[in-house]
Formats: structure tokens, C-alpha cells, sequence
């Protein structure tokens, strides 16, 4: 019998971050990637020291209350944590950590890629070439929007949100930037701060969002929000559907208000929103901001450094209670 911790992995991990796991616990593997309803993530979770969830595992408060006190350590496989109740799970002893830094780059680039897919009708044109609907062109043919030389205005300068400053700066972007608190100059890298997120929304010829979800932030992006922007703008979204009112966002897509929005993210997951799909000026992608395979092994080998940490004694690098 060994006496190797057991590692509960919730679901179907990288192969590297299952042979790494499996080399140093005794691993209880979700090899079909069944997503657990709550009743089964607690009977899985009975049998186990530590876990290693996604965003798509619930440790409510509801789940923390129940959760087997031989859970010690839930270390997540994600940046964002808005899917455990931090509290609830403080109060029940139990550590979480989180993958920051690993996944800036690839975020990042999907970023980009749905700023660019948004301005440039990129949804509305591969589906016509695919249902064979090309059939003229004229110079007033599909004409998007240039962003090249604009300005982006970056809701949350993290991680993520330097990174996406960065690429956008490769494009000749004026950034612009709100943030809780102002960043030093070496991080603000010449981005324009602005303390109050209204005066950031008037200039902001392309919004990203990069804030994590809080009671604070949920919801943020309401109609009054989206009607405080240039008109024209385009609404780039790869942090949390949940920091948007959907329904303002529609109403702003179809007057007019925005030209367009890249969505990564959506407040029903998986599923997205249907009303969406009815729109040709929204570029979408299924939740893959950090889907790359590099980007997945980092991501399993940063939660394990974590609970590698946390059974030898020593404090997880990304302890958040
Ligand atoms: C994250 O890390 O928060 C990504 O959205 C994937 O869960």
C-alpha cells in the first residue's frame, strides 16, 4: 500500500501533466473527461487528499460545506477561481491556489485573434466561402474595421492584460488602461492609466477585458456601460462571460453602437449564448483562451508544483486562501 497522497484529477489532463502526476500520487484519473455534477465531485473527493479541478468543477458553498475533510489542498487548473467559493472553503481549512502567469501568452493571442476576427468580419466571411455564397466582389465588399494605429482600452492590467498591451502595441495601438491600481512604470510600458473606468470606456476604439470575476466586476458591462464607448467600438471578451450584461451586449451589436464583438467567453458554458448566433458581427470561440498544447502543460505542472509544495511542508507559490 503506498503512502503517496491520492491526487483526485477531475478531469482529462495533458499527458505530460498525467505521467507527472501519476509518477509522484496515487492519481484517481477521469480518463472519459465526464464533467461531475456536484454530487459526484463530492463522492469522488471522498477518497481524496488533494484535487486538481478546472473551471468546470463547482466548489460552491453549498459543495465546500460538504466537502471530506480529508480534502486538504484544491489546486486549481486555471487562473480564474470564480468557480470556488474562497471563503467558504477558508472557513473549511481547505487551501486553493490557482495557475497564474503560464497561460498569459496563449490568452493573449486569442485575444488578438478575436479583436482582429471581430474588426475584419472574419466569422461572416469564412462561413460565406464554406456555404459557397461568394459570388461578388466590389470595393464596398465586406469592409470591416482597421485597427491598426487605434486605441485599445485594456479593463484589468494583469498578467493577461500587459501581455495583450504588448501584441497590441506590435500593431501600432494606443493603450490605454484601467486597473485597481495604477502600475509602475516598467509594467505600464507607456499605457495610459485611467482611474475611473467610464473615462476609460470614452476611448476606447477597441475594449478587452482582462479583470477577474468578483461580486464587484460580475455583471459590469451593462447597456449604460456599452453606450459610454466610441461609436463603432469593438468588444473583445476572453476573461468571464459573467462580467457582461449579454443582453445589452446584443442590443449593442444590433443598433449599431458596437461594429463588432470576439467573444471567448460566455455566461452559460458550455453552450454559449443562442442569441448570439443570430448575430453575423460577433466572432466566437468555444472557451479556448489557454487551449494550446504548451499552454496545458504548464498549466498541469504549475497546479502540481502547488500541491508538491503543500505536502512537503512548505507554501504553494499560488496560495489564494
Ligand atoms: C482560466 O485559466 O481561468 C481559463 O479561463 C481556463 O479555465
Amino acid at each position: 500500500m503506498s503512502d503517496k497522497p491520492v491526487l483526485l484529477l477531475t478531469r482529462k489532463y495533458s499527458a505530460n501533466t498525467e505521467a507527472r502526476a501519476s509518477r509522484d500520487y496515487q492519481v484517481i484519473f477521469n480518463p472519459d473527461d465526464t464533467v461531475y455534477s456536484s454530487d459526484q465531485l463530492l463522492e469522488k473527493c471522498a477518497g481524496a487528499d488533494a484535487v486538481i479541478p478546472c473551471h468546470s468543477e463547482h466548489f460552491n458553498a453549498v459543495v465546500a460545506a460538504q466537502l471530506p475533510a480529508r480534502v486538504k489542498i484544491i489546486a486549481n487548473h486555471s487562473v480564474g477561481v470564480d468557480h470556488c467559493d474562497l471563503a467558504a472553503l477558508k472557513a473549511r481549512g481547505v487551501v486553493v491556489t490557482n495557475t497564474p502567469d503560464v497561460l498569459s501568452d496563449a490568452t493573449a493571442e486569442i485575444g488578438m485573434l478575436l479583436m482582429l476576427g471581430a474588426a475584419r468580419r472574419a466569422s461572416e466571411g469564412d462561413r460565406m466561402m464554406r456555404q459557397g455564397k461568394w459570388d461578388s466582389w466590389s470595393p464596398a465588399f465586406m469592409v470591416g474595421t482597421q485597427v491598426t494605429g487605434k486605441r485599445i482600452g485594456i479593463v484589468g492590467m494583469g498578467r493577461v492584460g500587459q501581455v495583450m498591451a504588448k501584441r497590441a502595441r506590435g500593431m501600432d495601438m494606443e493603450v490605454h488602461y484601467f486597473n485597481r491600481s495604477r502600475l509602475p512604470g516598467d509594467k505600464e510600458a507607456g499605457a495610459i492609466f485611467h482611474d475611473q473606468l467610464d473615462d476609460l470606456l470614452a476611448v476606447a476604439d477597441v475594449l478587452s477585458l482582462h479583470c477577474p470575476t468578483t461580486p464587484e466586476t460580475t455583471g459590469f458591462m451593462t447597456a449604460e456601460k456599452f453606450a459610454l464607448l466610441p461609436d463603432g467600438a469593438i468588444f473583445v471578451n476572453t476573461a468571464r462571460g459573467a462580467l457582461v450584461d449579454e443582453e445589452a451586449l446584443v442590443e449593442a451589436l444590433r443598433s449599431g453602437k458596437l461594429a463588432a464583438a470576439g467573444l471567448d467567453v460566455f455566461v452559460t458554458e458550455p453552450g454559449g449564448n443562442p442569441k448570439f448566433a443570430t448575430l453575423e458581427n460577433i466572432f466566437m470561440l468555444p472557451h479556448i483562451g489557454s487551449a494550446t498544447s504548451q499552454t496545458r502543460d504548464a498549466m498541469g505542472f504549475r497546479a502540481l508544483d502547488n500541491i508538491d509544495a503543500f505536502f512537503a511542508g512548505k507554501e504553494p507559490k499560488d496560495r489564494l486562501v
